[in-house]
């Protein structure tokens, strides 16, 4: 681990989908990314980039046609130990996934149960990870229900009594009520009317103010995550391409593509005309040479079509731009 205050660092990870035939989608391609204890990570990114492949291999939710190429993901417990997840053994990743790391899957209203009530959910985490018996588990639900401002009569209702931002909050009470090191949530609020993404980014808030939690928040909407994150990283075709302070890389984005991405959010009294990203991603099957932004870059030299930019360091900030050599 680079820093005692680390609580992920994944390093140079390469994920592919092994499709046969010799077609290899690589969704993940040399990613390194740390989480430092009680921080919020915003992972954007246009869809298809590659944002929910990272979390499932930084889970170890691999399964084919996913395969690990390399790298290296290592965590950090509350208590200091470091594990490499992909170097322990089931019943330890079993325990891992309860003490240390919780995931939050994209379009997790489907985590809860349709046909149980949602108390079940709660006592189910504690008969999997927890060693306490079923009714100190109700108390410690309540208990944390209570802290989350989360009213306990939800515990005796199904599912799809509740409203999307209740069921959305509910799942994230369910993903921390272990107190795990950090939590991965993928597109979170993607479902939500802006009122209830609000509640969801105040719980997110919350959970790490009260108990120091990690989060990574997955979105595509960069009005998410100028609310929610205080360090941002950006993804394009498989690659993180910027990270940096999020107030830093709103005010001032240095990659090309983060800038397209900020200049196509609205702006009350900005222009009319939204100056976007034209042009699609790169297919992850058979990616440009050179930067792969190239194809859809304004800025773009010749050395863009055929060397791959390494990330430069710019003023607290990792940027894999060739414009970032001479700064
Ligand atoms: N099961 C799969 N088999 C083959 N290819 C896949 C599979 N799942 C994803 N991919 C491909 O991997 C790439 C990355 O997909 P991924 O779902 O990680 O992107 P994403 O950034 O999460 O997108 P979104 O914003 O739409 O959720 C895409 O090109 C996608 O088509
Ligand atoms: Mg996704």
């Amino acid at each position: 681990m680079a820093a005692d205050n680390v609580v992920l660092d994944c390093s140079n990870v390469t994920a592919v989908y092994d499709l046969g035939y010799n077609v290899k989608v690589r969704a993940v391609d040399n990613v390194s990314l740390t989480v430092r204890r009680g921080e919020i990570v915003g992972l954007a990114g246009e869809s298809g980039c590659g944002k929910t492949t990272l979390m499932r291999t930084i889970y170890r939710d691999v399964t084919p046609p996913l395969k690990v190429v390399s790298g290296v993901v290592r965590l950090q417990a509350k208590d200091g130990e470091v594990t490499d997840i992909y170097q322990v053994s089931e019943s330890e990743l079993k325990k891992l996934r309860a003490r240390v790391i919780s995931y939050i899957p994209q379009g997790s209203m489907s985590v809860l149960n349709p046909t149980s009530r949602v108390r079940s959910a709660f006592l189910e985490v504690f008969q999997k990870y927890g060693e306490v018996g079923k009714d100190e588990a109700l108390r410690l639900v309540k208990a944390r229900l209570k802290e989350l401002g989360l009213r306990e009569s939800i515990l005796a209702s199904y599912p799809h009594q509740l409203s999307g931002g209740m069921r959305q909050r509910t799942v994230i009470a369910l993903a921390t009520i272990m107190n795990p090191s950090i939590v991965l949530a993928d597109e979170p609020t993607s479902a939500l009317d802006v009122v209830y993404q609000r509640g969801v980014v105040e719980m997110i808030q919350n959970i790490r103010n009260m108990f120091g939690t990690s989060f990574i928040v997955v979105s595509h909407d960069m009005g998410l995550h100028y609310q929610v994150s205080d360090r941002i990283a950006i993804m394009y075709a498989g690659k993180i391409i910027e990270v940096g302070r999020t107030d830093d890389v709103f005010r001032e984005p240095l990659h090309p593509y983060t800038e397209g991405l900020i200049n196509s959010l609205p702006r009350i009294g900005g222009p009319k005309r939204l100056e976007g990203l034209s042009g699609l991603p790169p297919s992850l099957a058979n990616p440009p040479p050179g930067c792969r932004f190239h194809p859809r870059c304004p800025y773009r030299m010749e050395r863009c079509l055929v060397e791959e930019p390494p990330s430069f360091k710019v003023r607290g900030r990792e940027v894999a731009c060739w414009l970032m050599e001479a700064k």
